[in-house]
Formats: structure tokens, C-alpha cells, sequence
């Protein structure tokens, strides 16, 4: 490009970046700056750590290493950015049925890498949580660990981390139905008194719903997470693998969250003429 283009390109591309929660848009030679709105919650699917590593003739672990040295450095991120909740899918049911070298890999990975990640975010004041059914084929030390941290964290008020792990949605809707059942049956609830709200405190964990999903890789599924959280969450999927997930792939990601138009089923306000 000859620099007289250089100059008209830069002059009629409007340019958005984004800073410290402020987008920056340069647009014919003007800047303009807008407040980002930041969601509360953000659900994250990390998808594609054993693509990653096949398109490096790495193995499989290879990849799931540095999927967990990416979530190292983009929850780090994510919470300076003052989301409240961020959920992360670690380890679904379903998972269970890879083989039994990746399973234990992954397993190997939160028995023996996790501790120094939590620890660290003990120190940013962040509380650790998790959801999911704590029982085999999880190993005792795994489940030993959760109730660790999530004892060791639980007066934390920076931001919280919900690990999903041995989680699936539908089955974290069947075990709360369970549970208001139950309470109902021992008259301890009237049938009533049930509502999404009190559904909602009946789920693994109790928080807010997820007002913003984002699956790496290009997928396009939820496979079977956070189904009640989702109900009106924003979906986004980046084409990135979850390993190369950083920073600047993160605040691109808020630039989308920001051009949604969230009605949660009602109308915009200029359309409400009939
Ligand atoms: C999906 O990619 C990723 C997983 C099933 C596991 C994700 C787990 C981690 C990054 C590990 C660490 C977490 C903790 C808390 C220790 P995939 O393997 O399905 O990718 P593919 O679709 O490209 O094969």
C-alpha cells in the first residue's frame, strides 16, 4: 500500500480498541470514547486445547497443559476487569468417557498443578467454588481438594471462580428437583413457594445467571452446561482455540457483548408504537 492510501485507509477505518473498560473508536480522524458495559457473569467453554496441539504434532496433554496456563492468565484478566462471576467448564460427565490416559491427565493436572493457581487467588482475594457431583469416578484427593479451597476461600469478596467439574447441566436440574421434592414430601416447603428464583438456590452453586457465554474453537453448542444459568446469556464463538484465548482476544469478545441488544424478550422502547 502506497502511503497516500496508508493515510486515506487510517482516515476512513474506524478503529475500536479497548481500554480499561472504555472503547476507543477513531473514526475520520476523531476519537470517541464510550463506557463499556462489563457483564456479571461470564461462562467460558474451553474448547480446542487437542486441536491446538495436533496442529503442533503436540499430544493431546500438551494441549490441555497450556489450556490451563491459559485460564491461569485469562481469569487473572477477566477479574481485573471487574467481572463478578466467571464460570469455567472444566471437566464435564461426559468427559469421562476419553481415554483413560487423557482422563488421568486432566486429573493430574488439578491434583498436582491446581493448588499453586488457588493459592494465587486466595492472594487476589477471589473465592474458588465448584459445581458438579463430588463423587467417582472423581478421585477422593480431587474431592478433598474442592472442599478445601472452597472452605479456605469462602470469606473471599474480590470476584468469584466456579470450576465445573464431573458437572452436567441436566443433571445439576434433576438433583435440585430432588431436593425441593424432598422438602416438599417432609413438608418442609409448600409446593407453592416454588419459583425460579428458589429453583435457582437449589442448583450446585447459587449465582446470578450467566449474562455472557463464550466457547473457543468455533464449536457452536452449549453441550450441556450451566442450562438454567443460560437461559438468556450472549453467545459468542471466537474461532481461537482455547490455548492461544488471551487478553486481547478477551476485550474483543466485551467489544461484541457490547454491540448486543439485550431485551431479555421484551421490545426496545422506539419500537413500543403499535
Ligand atoms: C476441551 O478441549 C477441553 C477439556 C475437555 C478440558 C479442559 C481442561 C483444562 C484446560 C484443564 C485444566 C483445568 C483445571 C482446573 C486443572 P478438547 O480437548 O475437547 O479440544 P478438541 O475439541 O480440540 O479435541
Amino acid at each position: 500500500m502506497q502511503k497516500s492510501s496508508y493515510t486515506t485507509f487510517l482516515f476512513s477505518t474506524p478503529i475500536n480498541l479497548c481500554y480499561n473498560n472504555i472503547e476507543l473508536i477513531y473514526n475520520g480522524g476523531k476519537m470517541e470514547h464510550t463506557k463499556l458495559k462489563i457483564p456479571t457473569h461470564v461462562a467460558i467453554i474451553m474448547d480446542g486445547n487437542g486441536r491446538w496441539a495436533l496442529e503442533k504434532g503436540l499430544s493431546r496433554s500438551k494441549g490441555h497443559e497450556a489450556g490451563f496456563e491459559a485460564l491461569k492468565r485469562i481469569s487473572e484478566y477477566i477479574f481485573s476487569k471487574g467481572i463478578k462471576v466467571l464460570s469455567i467448564f472444566a471437566f464435564s460427565t461426559e468427559n469421562f468417557k476419553r481415554s483413560k490416559e487423557e482422563v488421568n491427565f486432566l486429573m493430574y493436572l488439578f491434583e498436582n498443578k491446581f493448588k499453586e493457581y488457588s493459592d494465587y487467588l486466595k492472594e487476589k482475594n477471589i473465592r474458588i467454588i465448584f459445581s458438579g457431583k463430588r463423587e467417582k469416578p472423581l478421585s477422593q484427593a480431587s474431592i478433598d481438594i474442592m472442599n478445601t479451597v472452597e472452605e479456605e476461600t469462602k470469606e473471599k469478596t474480590g470476584g468469584v471462580l466456579n470450576l465445573c467439574m464431573n458437572y452436567s447441566g441436566r443433571q445439576e436440574i434433576v438433583e435440585a428437583t430432588k431436593k425441593i421434592s424432598t422438602l416438599v414430601q417432609e413438608n418442609k416447603l409448600r409446593i407453592e413457594d416454588i419459583d425460579e428464583e428458589l429453583f435457582n438456590h437449589y442448583l450446585f452453586q447459587e449465582l446470578p445467571p450467566v449474562d455472557f457465554l463464550i466457547r473457543t474453537s468455533g464449536e457452536l453448542r452449549i453441550s450441556n452446561f450451566m442450562l438454567y444459568q443460560l437461559s438468556y446469556a450472549e453467545m459468542y464463538f471466537p474461532r481461537i482455540y482455547f490455548p492461544d484465548f488471551n487478553s486481547e482476544a478477551f476485550d474483543e469478545a466485551i467489544l461484541v457483548y457490547n454491540k448486543r441488544d439485550r431485551r431479555f424478550g421484551g421490545i426496545k422502547n422506539e419500537n413500543k408504537s403499535y
